[in-house]
């Protein structure tokens, strides 16, 4: 069923545990996140990111309604989240779009442009009865940009800063920048543990990890023991996708049916689902 994202990740937060956020571009995303967790019966999180909904003509129900639908029809509890908006006005269609959670990301701005901008952003969500994280910090590798240098001043979160953040805006969680950058196509982030346990200290909201795909499963475990509490993955299901549809179309160069090769990338995509979940999971998750 459709639940929200505040409900999972205060479930898996009490259980020491993370949930499990992946990004949807295509419908066979949809299936795929819905079937990789029924087949390890957890939660899971659909997310939209602004990037996505430019791809569907900057229309975001189309997915939007497959996600709805997918959640309503799976045993499994299932929440959508908006992810990485900078739009105003995107902003601003999630919870019609039926969207229980966003994430709005100022993080470019300069401190206090974020600060003021994250703090506009809580009010409206927060009128609507929806959940908001925001970024401070940089999580590198945004929109094809390359990895930032992690250890640049002002690339990763500092402590002190994002405590002042989530008490001035008023945010329910906050997207931390410890070491891993989006869209990395290899397994080699190293996170900055220590960082990571200073800000779990020193913060009461929930913390969130972007650029996931780029961690390797003992770095994830070793951040969900540290405090994070949501996992956002895309590009390992990007790779299973086009890998799957790449070997399929080599080894059958004449076949012209979709559904031939999208079913092969959509049962690569489940399994990555469900093999993540399992890296995320600890004892004693719901
Ligand atoms: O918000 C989305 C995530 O941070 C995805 O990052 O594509 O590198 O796994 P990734
Ligand atoms: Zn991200």
């Amino acid at each position: 069923p459709l639940t929200t994202t505040g409900a999972l990740i205060t479930g898996a937060a009490a259980a020491d545990s993370a949930v499990a956020a992946f990004n949807v571009i295509t419908l066979e995303h949809v299936e795929a996140i819905v079937a990789g967790a029924e087949s390890v019966a957890a939660p899971v999180v659909l997310q939209v990111s602004e990037n996505a909904v430019k791809f569907h003509d900057g229309d975001l129900l189309p997915l939007a309604r497959a996600a709805s639908a997918a959640a309503e029809r799976t045993a499994v509890p299932v929440a959508l989240h908006l992810d990485h908006v900078r739009s105003e006005d995107l902003l601003r269609r999630a919870a019609d779009a039926g969207f229980s959670s966003v994430m709005y990301d100022a993080s470019r701005l300069p401190y206090l442009d974020n600060l003021a901008a994250t703090h506009a952003a809580v009010e409206w969500a927060h009128g609507q009865g929806l959940w908001i994280e925001a970024e401070l910090g940089q999580v590198g590798g945004k929109n094809g940009a390359p990895p930032l240098d992690a250890h640049a001043p002002g690339a990763r979160t500092d402590p002190e800063e994002a405590r002042a953040f989530v008490a001035d805006s008023g945010v329910d969680a906050l997207a931390v920048a410890i070491g891993s950058s989006h869209a990395m196509t290899t397994r080699t982030a190293a996170l900055d543990h220590v960082l990571l346990k200073r800000l779990s200290a020193a913060l009461d909201v929930p913390l969130v990890l972007h650029g996931s795909s780029g961690v390797p499963d003992d770095e994830l475990r070793a951040a969900v023991a540290g405090g994070i509490a949501k996992v956002n993955i895309g590009t390992a299901l990007n790779i299973a996708l086009t890998g799957a549809v790449r070997e399929h179309l080599a080894a059958r160069p004449d076949v012209v049916d979709p559904r031939t090769y999208l079913a092969a990338g959509r049962t690569a995509m489940a399994e990555t689902v469900a093999r993540l979940i399992g890296v995320l999971r600890t004892e004693g998750t719901p």
